[in-house]
Formats: C-alpha cells, sequence, structure tokens
C-alpha cells in the first residue's frame, strides 16, 4: 500500500531536487533501451534526471510527471522533451504510442494495478518496461547507517525495489542488471540530499533536526568521512527490464 503523504512529499520540492540528487548512468539507459526507438516515456520523470538520458535514444521523448515544481525544473533544463502532467495511473498518452517506458526511482509511488494496465496501454505490443533504482552499496557502512536513519524500518530490506516483482500484470519479464558506481559528494552536499528524501521532507522540524544531527554524527564517527568535507560514495543502480506481453 504506497504512503499517499509520502508519495506526494515531492510535490514543492524542484531544484532542490535536482540540485542534490543523483543522476543515473548512461549504463542503466543502455540496458533499457539498447537500440534507438521511435518514443520513449519517462514516467515519474521528476526534474528529468533520467530523461536526458533517453535523447540520444529516441527520436521523440515524453515525460510524464505529477509535480508541477518538478515539472519546471524539466521543462528549463530539456526544452526538447515533451513534458505533461499526469500520474502513472493515468498517463495522458493515446494507446499503443510508445515503444519503451522509463521508471527510474519512482515505481514503488506508483498505484501498481492500474499503473500496469496504463503503462502497458500506452507502450506498443511488446514494448519495453524498464524500472530503476539507484541504491546504497551494502558495502559501505556509513552509508548504510544513514539510510536506516531515512528508513528505519527497511534500510536492510531495500525497500523500494521489492516493488520490481518478476511477475507484473500484463508483462513478461525479461532481466535484472547491476551497474556500480560512485561519485565524488561533498558532505554539504550529501547532507543536503536527505533533506530531499521522504522521509525528511514530510518531518516536522524538531524530527529532522534530530535526523540530521544522527547523520552528522556517523559522517563524524566512520574512518571513511571523519573530517572529510569531500568523500567518495558508491552507488548501485538496479535496473529491471520487461516486455508487454502480447
Ligand atoms: C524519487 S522521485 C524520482 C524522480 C525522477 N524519476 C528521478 O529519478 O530523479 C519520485 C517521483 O515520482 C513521482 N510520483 C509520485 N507518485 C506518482 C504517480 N502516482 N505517478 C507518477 N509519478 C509519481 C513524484 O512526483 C516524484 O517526481
Amino acid at each position: 500500500m504506497v504512503d499517499q503523504q509520502l508519495a506526494k512529499s515531492f510535490e514543492n520540492i524542484g531544484a532542490d531536487y535536482d540540485r542534490y540528487r543523483p543522476g543515473f548512468p548512461d549504463a542503466a539507459a543502455e540496458v533499457i533501451v539498447p537500440e534507438q526507438v521511435s518514443t520513449a516515456l519517462d514516467l515519474g520523470a521528476g526534474t528529468g534526471k533520467f530523461t536526458e538520458l533517453l535523447l540520444d535514444r529516441a527520436d521523440r521523448v515524453i515525460a510524464v510527471e505529477p509535480s508541477d515544481a518538478m515539472l519546471d525544473v524539466l521543462r528549463a533544463k530539456l526544452p526538447a522533451v515533451e513534458a505533461y502532467l499526469g500520474g502513472a495511473e493515468d498517463i495522458p498518452l493515446a494507446d499503443a504510442t510508445v515503444d519503451a517506458v522509463a521508471v527510474a526511482q519512482a515505481f514503488h509511488w506508483f498505484d501498481r494495478e492500474p499503473a500496469c494496465a496504463e503503462i502497458r496501454r500506452v507502450l506498443v505490443p511488446g514494448g519495453t518496461l524498464g524500472l530503476l533504482w539507484n541504491h546504497s552499496d551494502p558495502d559501505c557502512a556509513w552509508d548504510r547507517a544513514c539510510h536506516r536513519i531515512a528508513h528505519p524500518a527497511v534500510a536492510d530490506t531495500d525497500t523500494t525495489t521489492e516493488s520490481a516483482a518478476e511477475e507484473l500484470p500484463g508483462f513478461v519479464f525479461v532481466g535484472r542488471a547491476e551497474i556500480l558506481w560512485s561519485e565524488q559528494i561533498t558532505r554539504a552536499d550529501y547532507i543536503g540530499r536527505w533533506l530531499t528524501v521522504s522521509s525528511f521532507l514530510v518531518a516536522d522540524d524538531a524530527t529532522r533536526a534530530r535526523m540530521v544531527a544522527e547523520i552528522d554524527a556517523i559522517l563524524d564517527a566512520d574512518p571513511a568521512t571523519k573530517g572529510q568535507s569531500r568523500f567518495v560514495l558508491p552507488m548501485i543502480t538496479e535496473v529491471f527490464v520487461y516486455r508487454a506481453a502480447r
């Protein structure tokens, strides 16, 4: 069951989300769209962090996103993308018009059955659905510990990717890929990133301040981050690929 308060936590965030959240490796787009297609849709596109990787892979790129604040940033950044306000459960596109649908960091927010039916409706027969998430490297103790602050109930079971079951209604599972990569991040930006995560966005001021203090304490204690203003953050992008059943 989707927590609507958390799902809607992105309604008013745009610029900060774009500034602090990580992008995605091009290899993830390659897994979903290995050959040039006519039309690709990024669903729950946010500020376009994954959408931009589709521009070299599709003649026509469409973004659908329910948050105006996110879409404003996407439109300013990626004027070549057709951007529409909308949700996964009611996609504002005609039947069988899209060759590939990508969903980055968002499928867990969708109402699964109606969203799968809508994605299948807009896809051409045999079209591709790619679901992807960035997540922490289990070997990175300090980042894992910070994840436990943000998602205490689920940090060790990996939360979001659980929604990517091998059976999605109307789809055939094709495969899963894991891409390991890393980025250099300043301590300030790492903390700024946490402030764009749903559990921080919905927290009251006192709770949010406590969560940030806990993250500071982790960074002050771990030998990899202690006293450092910049560190290497390892990341794993997990991609699940499906074909629309014919
Ligand atoms: C964590 S953000 C990911 C944004 C972007 N895909 C990225 O990877 O940067 C989750 C996005 O899902 C969107 N979202 C939430 N519920 C949705 C729904 N039912 N249909 C489509 N998008 C939804 C939010 O507005 C938000 O932009």
